[in-house]
């Protein structure tokens, strides 16, 4: 149901003071007018609306304009929202919870799912028989609740590890290497300024490099059976090297605790870092001679292991998912954009134009993706299916945001990472008492079946040269 819209001011002139020609003039006008809105209330108009910046923003509007030639009846229109994950994550919450029809199509994040869901903001799927078997079973499970698949995934995300590979030939075996290699690197004359670049604000980017240095350390966020574990010795291990290594050491810059991916793409790409932390959404842009000094002198591998016994190297599961609003006017129509985009050909031509890695398994075995990625289509996948995915919860957003402050606090040195941990943990620890999630968390898993990756490691793909 659309909300009701403002009604258009009254037109100021007075018809009797019309001449009649005019009049005649006016009310054929009005005619045309009616005839065009008939024929095109015929039409279906969709919103759909995502991250659509740079080259991704190009194979959108492409992608939408073949879509509506073969589907002459639907007309695209392109909503653009923020890149940073959390504030499209805000706008969402507000249209939505307005009960706003538009967009039709939303674009979710891998750990949002699980609360539109729940919140009865998105519609489940199964009515449409989506081929789910074809998917990645992880990137299925993420979009699973209570046993029904609420959103198809678009495309997969992997955290990895860029390096100038003519500053530093080999990738790391272990953080602690990987802080030496820096250091190295920036004491050589002409040296870049930093050592890693990450993405640091106070968003969602921060929680998905801390479960990777989570996992480096043999820490987690929730254990099996959805214990809080997150204030545990590794977790705050884990949390001191980001505060002293990666950022008090200053072979981050400074600023970087505001920073998100495209942030520390540009500096990377301009060659002021020797490492980076990103998606492989950055490979493509980084490749192009014309805006970037590093093309043809980076590597992308895993995300090492600490070196410490029970670490492990890990990358966390990113990635986006196509969901139809509740309140949507038009859900088939909306189902079959929403199957469009990612059919095997559409994922192929994203993977080839952006770099970003297919949802779906075959396409892991067709020779076309190999030019299109970064690294061996067969790494790719490893990782994906070794991926570690953030807490599948409806509460996921609350809980991110107690960490995301609690981070803060300690990297700035407001609070020891031991003490700001407790905190964190007894506030999720409180969140879930007072929403009663402890048992929808465990009924969750019977339903989805949710396989225990976390902790199993990502293998490590072999470095491939851009
Ligand atoms: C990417 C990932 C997403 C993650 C976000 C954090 O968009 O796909 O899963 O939450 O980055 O910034």
């Amino acid at each position: 149901m659309l909300p009701a819209r403002t009604p258009s001011p009254s037109f100021p002139v007075r018809f009797s003071s019309l001449s009649k020609p005019l009049l005649v003039l006016i009310g054929v006008a009005g005619i045309f007018l009616g005839c065009a809105r008939a024929s095109k209330s015929h039409e279906t108009v969709l919103t759909f609306s995502g991250s659509a910046l740079g080259a991704e923003g190009t194979l959108v509007a492409k992608q939408l304009k073949d879509f509506m030639r073969l589907n002459p009846g639907i007309r695209v229109e392109l909503q653009r929202t923020p890149d940073d994950a959390s504030q499209r994550h805000q706008l969402y919450v507000q249209w939505l919870n307005a009960r706003v029809g538009n967009p039709d199509i939303l674009q979710l994040d891998v750990v949002w799912t699980p609360e539109f869901a729940a919140a009865g903001w998105v519609l489940p799927l199964d009515r449409f028989g989506p081929a789910s078997s074809e998917f990645f079973p992880a990137t299925i499970v993420a979009n699973t609740w209570a046993g029904r698949l609420y959103a198809l995934p678009w495309f997969a995300d992997v955290g990895l590890l860029y390096r100038r590979t003519d500053l530093v030939p080999r990738e790391p075996a272990t953080l602690h290497e990987l802080v030496t290699d820096a250091q190295q690197a920036m004491a050589r004359p002409g040296g870049p300024r930093f050592g890693i670049v990450w993405q640091g604000a106070r968003y969602e980017g921060l929680i998905t490099g801390f479960v990777e240095y989570l996992g480096a350390f043999g820490g987690r966020i929730l254990d099996d059976s959805g214990r809080v574990v997150v204030n545990q010795p590794a977790a705050v291990r884990a949390l001191q090297f980001m505060r002293d290594e990666l950022y008090a050491s200053q072979i981050a810059p400074l600023d970087v605790l505001t920073w998100h991916e495209e942030e520390a793409r540009f500096a990377f790409q301009n060659g002021t870092s020797v490492f980076m932390r990103n998606w492989p959404y950055a490979v493509g842009a980084m490749s192009d001679k014309t805006q970037s000094r590093v093309a043809g002198k980076f590597a992308v591998s895993p995300i090492p292991a600490s070196g410490d016994p029970g670490g492990h190297s890990t990358a966390t599961l990113g990635g986006a998912q196509l969901a139809i609003n509740a309140y949507s006017e038009s859900p088939a129509a909306a189902y079959k954009l929403i199957a469009y985009l990612t059919a095997p050909q559409q994922m192929l031509e994203r993977a080839q134009a952006v770099g970003q890695y297919p949802t779906r398994q075959s396409l892991y075995s067709d020779p076309r993706l190999r030019t299109a990625i970064a690294i061996p289509p067969e790494d790719a996948r490893r990782a994906i299916e070794s991926a570690t995915p953030r807490p599948v919860t409806p509460i996921y957003t609350e809980l991110s945001e107690i960490l995301q402050i609690e981070l803060h606090r300690a990297l700035v040195r407001q609070a020891e990472p031991q003490d700001a941990l407790n905190s964190a943990a007894s506030r999720i620890n409180a969140l879930i008492d007072r929403t009663g999630m402890r048992k929808l968390m465990s009924a969750a898993r019977q339903t989805t079946d949710v396989p225990d990756t976390a902790g199993a490691g990502a293998p490590l793909p072999a470095d491939r040269s851009q």
